[in-house]
């Protein structure tokens, strides 16, 4: 495994979607910096190869085959944890799709669809987790997996704006609660520019019409939207969550971390005549 400092050293963390992207990046940085990790995800073929790379690299992790919709699954998620190591110290709610088409061409399911697993999905990692971090009675750090379409608006993306923005206030207002418990948790949401994911090749463009129904191509979006000029990677986004599941961040409860390359500064200048 690569050079680590022990920042989540003997914490026991859960990564929704943990599978590809941002999850596994956040896996393989959470195991490499000392925590047993319980990655889960609906991919049980691609959740069982990083866990098997984790553990032959020395870290500590197990697979669960898991859709976060599944209320019924939770409780056995959360006590297969406990059981595996003892206690559960971060959530990272990393889980989610992103559908693509004008509002007025989204069908209801599509709506629906999208919800369920980018809010209802949250909605149940955080109503489940939090119990589990009461019992072990050590404070813990909740992660939830916004987007800067949370933060702003963007068309074409209205339905996952709307997920994404939810997510962003549920932070907060659970940050609250935690907070009047004096339970220790902190909650806080990450908010990735555009990065470099599988997440770009399966988003459906829906019947959308021309210049809709074909592949983003996350590249030449790059160009145009981010000032710093080139896509972030699912790594810059890990490092921006283990901040977050450490004792670095301890002060630091329903808070925002964009990491966009800039998007969200404002509009770049153009040179004259481009
Ligand atoms: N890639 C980006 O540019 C970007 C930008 C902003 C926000 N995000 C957010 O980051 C998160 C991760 O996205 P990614 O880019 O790594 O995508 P990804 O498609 O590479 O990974 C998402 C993972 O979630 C899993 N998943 C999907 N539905 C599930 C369900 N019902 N239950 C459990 N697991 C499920 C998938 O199997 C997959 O492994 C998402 O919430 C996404 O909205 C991504």
């Amino acid at each position: 495994m690569a050079e680590t400092n022990g920042q989540v050293k003997g914490k026991v963390a859960l990564v929704t979607g943990g599978a590809s992207g941002i999850g596994e990046a956040c896996c393989l940085t959470l195991a490499r910096e000392g925590a047993s990790v319980v990655v889960t995800d609906v991919d049980t073929s691609r959740g069982k190869t990083l866990v098997e790379t984790i553990v032959a690299a020395g870290g500590k992790a197990m697979f669960l085959t898991q859709d976060v919709t599944d209320e019924d699954r939770w409780p056995e998620v959360i006590a297969a944890t406990e059981k595996a190591y003892g206690r559960l110290d971060i959530l990272v709610a990393n889980a989610g799709i992103g559908i693509l088409v004008p509002i007025i061409d989204m069908t209801l399911a599509d709506w629906r669809r999208q919800n369920a697993i980018n809010l209802d999905g949250v909605f149940l990692s955080v109503k489940y987790a939090i119990p589990a971090m009461r019992r072990a009675g050590n404070g813990g750090s909740i992660i939830l997996m916004s987007s800067i379409a949370g933060l702003r608006g963007s068309a074409g993306l209205a339905g996952y704006s709307a997920t994404k923005g939810g997510v962003r206030l549920f932070a907060k207002s659970v940050a609250l609660e935690c907070a009047v418990a004096k339970d220790g948790i902190r909650v806080n949401s990450v908010h990735p520019g555009v990065i470099d994911t599988p997440i770009w090749g399966k988003i459906p463009t829906g019947a959308a019409g021309a210049g809709h129904n074909r592949a983003i191509d996350p590249r030449e979006r790059a160009l145009w939207m981010i000032p710093l000029g080139e896509l972030g990677s699912a790594q810059d986004i890990a490092d921006g969550v283990l901040f977050l599941s450490s004792d670095f961040s301890k002060h630091m409860t329903g808070t925002e971390l964009v990491i966009d390359g800039g998007i969200m500064c404002g509009v770049m200048p153009r040179k004259t005549g481009e």
